[in-house]
């Protein structure tokens, strides 16, 4: 088990490459069994999600091996249509490998991915949508049975514009026969990246980063070598990071468009923010307002990916926060860590009421979840004092190398074995 030891109150100076995006990684990892051709996914990071997936890849029986930083996958082998309830529960978004299995072997068990520490995280979008494109779906004894003899295209209208299910049913329909409508879909970066994946294999999928996206079956997949987009949540991290403890650094690879309302949000905290092409330059004096209101919503809102650490942006800025968390039932298990270090915050369901003091002060904390830890951390940088954080397996998940990132630009944060 490691800790961070972080001293706060130093400021920020330099660069950030951001890394290849994890919610863009794994959607395309779970892909690569679509074809018997090899895939190469470039520039994956090591980040603990990414090594699940290719975990459960090889538990399908297909070769998945980092090749200098790319991932090649060789799934000409793959025997397996079952997940073990051990990685699944692990890697809950493991739950989109329906559709790549489905595709492959008109069969896939999965164990109920079930909740985790931000919300209940049910499943019905994907099911439902898969039972309009013909696959029979049994549930018992916490395991999902599907089975279908073909997979027909079919128009479906998804009542809330899911991530995951909308990664799902571009996998189902990727090969299906005849054509899926998709309404309500899902508009993230990371759809968009999953099309241009799909299409340079030979499929035929238009309209993703809008509402309505069509997929037209084909008949075989070829093989890619497909460099992910960047990652905007790990870029907003980084830049929040800077408004909270001052200086000037520039985070490049992510499209300013991709995270236009945090620039926003930063605006008005006192940043200035240059953004061009894909870099984007912030200067923050270290001494910030609060946003009047914060509501999380699905893409092109505010990401509830940025929601912890807005928060923690927040509670040492002047004035007062209302943060809404629109999309998960408990995405606010942070709170009391960041209360420990003189923080603020009356938490009332969705809602965080936030009333900013002039310093946070150093605490033990321990993280409880990806994006909890990693606005933990950003309240460590930028309080009084020396702060622990704990329980690292989480941030682990989805920022590679933090540590070594937020040294290069100042910060004092050490990893210790304990
Ligand atoms: C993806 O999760 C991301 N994960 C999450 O990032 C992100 O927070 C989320 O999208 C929202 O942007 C990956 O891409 C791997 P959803 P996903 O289905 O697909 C409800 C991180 O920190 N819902 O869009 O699971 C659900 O309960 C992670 O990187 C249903 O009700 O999110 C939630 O309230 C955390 N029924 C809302 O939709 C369903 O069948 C959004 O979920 C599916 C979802």
């Amino acid at each position: 088990m490691d800790k961070f030891l972080i001293d706060g109150g130093r400021s920020l100076s330099g660069t950030v490459h951001t890394q290849s995006a994890k919610n863009s990684v794994l959607p395309l990892l779970a892909a690569s069994v679509l074809t018997e051709k090899q895939v190469t996914v470039e520039e994956v990071p090591p980040i603990a999600d990414a090594l699940c997936m290719m975990q459960i890849l090889r538990e399908l029986g297909a070769k998945a091996e980092f090749c200098g930083g790319n991932v090649v996958i060789d799934s000409s082998d793959a025997c397996s249509h079952e997940l073990s309830s051990a990685l699944t529960k692990e890697l809950r978004s493991s739950v989109f490998m329906l559709g790549s299995l489905l595709t492959r072997f008109r069969r896939a068990v999965i164990a109920y991915p079930g909740g985790c520490d931000i919300g209940l995280r049910p499943i019905d979008l994907h099911l439902s949508a898969l039972k309009r494109l013909g696959v029979k779906i049994e549930e018992r004894e916490g395991f999902i049975f599907c089975k279908c003899d073909t997979l027909r295209g079919a128009e479906i209208a998804l009542d809330f514009p899911s991530v995951g299910a909308t990664e799902n049913i571009l996998l189902a329909a990727v090969k299906a026969e005849g054509k899926t409508l998709v309404h309500g879909a899902a508009k993230e970066p990371e759809i968009v990246d999953l099309q241009r994946f799909l299409n340079a294999m030979g499929a035929k999928v238009r309209g993703a980063g809008t509402d309505d996206i069509e997929i037209e079956g084909v008949k075989s997949l070829g093989g890619v070598c497909f460099r992910p987009i960047k990652d905007r949540i790990e870029a907003g991290t980084y830049l929040m990071a800077c408004a909270i403890c001052g200086g000037e650094i520039e985070v490049t690879g992510v499209s300013p468009e991709n995270i236009r309302l945090l620039l926003h949000k930063l605006r008005e905290n006192g940043c200035k923010i240059h953004a061009k092409n894909d870099k984007i330059r912030i200067y923050s004096s270290g001494r910030l307002k609060c946003n009047r209101r914060i509501e999380t919503m699905p893409f092109p809102g505010f990401p509830t990916d940025l929601q912890a650490q807005a928060t923690a942006l927040n509670s040492g800025a002047e004035g007062g926060a209302v943060i809404a968390e629109n999309l998960f039932e408990t995405r606010y298990k942070y709170v009391p860590e960041l209360r420990r270090m003189g923080a603020d915050i009356e938490v009332k369901g969705r809602l965080a009421f936030v009333r900013g003091v002039k310093r946070l002060h150093g605490a033990s904390l321990t993280a409880g979840d990806l994006r909890g830890g990693a606005a933990l951390v950003l309240a460590a940088l930028g309080a009084e004092g020396t702060s622990e954080v704990f329980d690292l397996s989480h941030i682990d998940r989805g920022y590679a190398d933090l540590q070594g990132k937020l040294t290069a630009l100042g910060a004092r944060i050490k990893r210790i074995r304990v």
